[in-house]
């Protein structure tokens, strides 16, 4: 059976799942519904066949599967406001940053599944890795909300109290990653290239150092090793990365994030 999905609040994060769902022919363009007040930066999805709506109780009513991607301060606000419409067969399925389960089952106030998922951006090309938790999950609507995300790239099913953590890893994540990049491209300059050359050999170098590690699920020293001769060039400027602080930068701005988000 096709899922209808119905994502309220379709911002930036609801567009990149929607683009990934659509790409990966997940549903047909009618099976899915988008919502927000102002409409206007949906018209393209409209113009694919896709529900634009900013009714949100009457998006729901065919929903299977209805996905909130509102910021965390409009999410349980907007639940109650489509509580009386609400079926028990429908599965919500929740992004927001620290809204916890306790809350979106007591403002649900009634039996329905009720999941909290963390992906990143990269839902938009289907690379997203996401985080899910739940709590008296039956195994056959897990499997459905498993199977609508890793549509989206990989998925995890994890305990709520990783779900913070899951957040600065992956979804801040992306962040670190692409400052990373940028740097990267800064250097390549320095040492010759174009901006344009040097972003081509940074982008296919990282896709490639990220696929090394998921289709040979090794250890990135390991493949670290095999590209340090001694004496070479790679492990003087590896180390002198280390002197100016490379790992350790990188280990406390993930812990200065999961601090700033704990407050
Ligand atoms: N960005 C990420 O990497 C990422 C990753 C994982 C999780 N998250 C979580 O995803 C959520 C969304 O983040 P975002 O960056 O996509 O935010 P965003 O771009 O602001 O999207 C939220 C959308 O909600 C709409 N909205 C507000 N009130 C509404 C209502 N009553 N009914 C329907 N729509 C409404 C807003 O549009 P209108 O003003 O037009 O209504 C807005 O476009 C956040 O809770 C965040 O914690 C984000």
């Amino acid at each position: 059976m096709e899922e209808k999905i119905v994502i309220i609040g379709c911002g930036n994060l609801g567009k990149s799942i929607a683009d990934g769902l659509l790409q990966g022919n997940f549903l047909s363009p009618s099976s899915l519904t988008l919502t927000k007040r102002n409409t206007d930066s949906l018209q393209r999805y409209a113009d694919q066949g896709v529900q634009v709506t900013s009714d949100n109780k009457s998006a729901i009513t065919d929903a299977t599967l209805i996905i909130l991607a509102l910021k965390p301060y409009n999410v349980l606000q907007v639940l109650e406001s489509i509580t009386p419409v609400l079926k028990s067969n429908q599965l919500i399925v929740c992004l927001a940053t620290g809204v916890e389960l306790k809350d979106l089952h007591a403002t649900a106030n009634r039996e329905v599944g009720i999941y909290r998922a963390m992906p990143n951006t990269a839902t938009h090309v289907q690379k997203s890795i996401t985080a899910i938790c739940t709590q008296n999950h039956q195994e056959e609507e897990l499997n459905r909300v498993k199977r609508m995300f890793e549509t989206l790239g990989g998925v995890l099913h994890v305990d709520e109290e990783l779900m913070a953590a899951v957040t600065v890893l992956g979804a801040c994540g992306i962040a670190y990653v692409m400052r990373f990049i940028r740097a990267m491209v800064q250097g390549g300059i320095q040492i010759g290239f174009s901006a344009e050359m040097a972003s081509t050999i940074v982008k296919h170098t990282v896709n490639g150092a990220s696929e090394l590690l998921l289709q040979g699920d090794t250890h990135p020293e390991t493949e670290i090793d095999k590209v340090t001769t001694p004496k070479g060039c790679t492990i003087v400027g590896l180390n002198e990365m280390e002197h100016n602080g490379f790992s350790s930068a990188l280990i406390r701005g993930i812990v200065k994030s999961f601090e700033a988000l704990d407050k």
